[in-house]
């Protein structure tokens, strides 16, 4: 489903359909090409993305599309963060002072810090709980995941390699502080790594639905 790439000169502005324009209700219809998609889809390591990434105007089509999912209650308990090349660096030294601090094996620091080494678009999706007596925190989070999800499948369905990353930083709240400027109650959901793909990473054993589904009748 992943179509060839910039380099080969194809236009990737056009390659999502604008989707602010389609506001009118439209009756369901089988989509095959979609759920073919959605047999098929998989994630794009980051060793695997290239330096190309989407421009505006397309990013700002996945970031709608990402902010489309089930949220209990309309409270919206969600942000979104672009994080272009020079504050990617920055996360990148912080990733190595923070790391250090908390006293993670120089190994693990490094493989944390090479992902955003070699990064040139990341999407924070930042979890932002909003009090509700209705609607706990776990389902609010849930909506946090679904956008992740949902920026993944949009961002891979338009042609361009994409990956969800958490690990501490996620959660770290001297890196959310210094790096991203959090508020107390938020937490990362996802770090969504967008670029060109390099190279097709081979599918893995996926899950046996068979195994893992129970069906009941009454
Ligand atoms: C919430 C969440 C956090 C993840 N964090 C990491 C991570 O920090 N490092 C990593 O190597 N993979 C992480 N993964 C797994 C990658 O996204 C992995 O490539 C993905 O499971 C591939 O699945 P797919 O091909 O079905 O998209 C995470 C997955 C999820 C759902």
């Amino acid at each position: 489903m992943i179509r060839e790439f910039g380099a080969r000169g194809l236009d990737l502005a056009r390659s999502v359909p604008d989707i602010e324009a389609m506001t009118d209700p439209r009756p369901l219809s089988p989509n095959p090409e979609t759920l073919e998609f959605l047999l098929s889809r998989r994630s794009r390591p980051p060793r695997m993305l290239g330096p190309e990434v989407p421009d505006d105007a397309t990013l700002r089509n996945l970031l709608t599309a990402a902010l489309r999912v089930p949220d209990h209650g309309k409270l919206e308990p969600w942000r979104l963060i672009v994080v272009r090349r020079a504050a990617i660096e920055r996360l990148a030294a912080l990733t190595r002072t923070r790391g250090a601090e908390l006293g993670i094996s120089p190994e693990r620091i490094e493989k944390d810090a090479s992902g955003f080494d070699t990064a040139h678009l990341i999407v924070a999706v930042i979890s932002a709980p909003k009090p509700s007596d209705k609607v706990p925190e776990t389902e609010q989070y849930a909506s946090a995941a679904s956008a992740c999800l949902s920026l993944l499948n949009a961002t891979l369905a338009s042609g361009w390699g994409a990956v969800w990353l958490t690990g501490w930083r996620a959660t770290d709240r001297t890196f959310l502080t210094q790096g991203l400027d959090l508020f107390p109650h938020e937490t990362v959901a996802g770090f969504i790594h967008i670029g060109n793909e390099i190279r097709t990473p081979p599918d893995r054993p996926r899950p046996d639905v068979d195994a893992l589904t129970t069906w009941i009748d009454e």
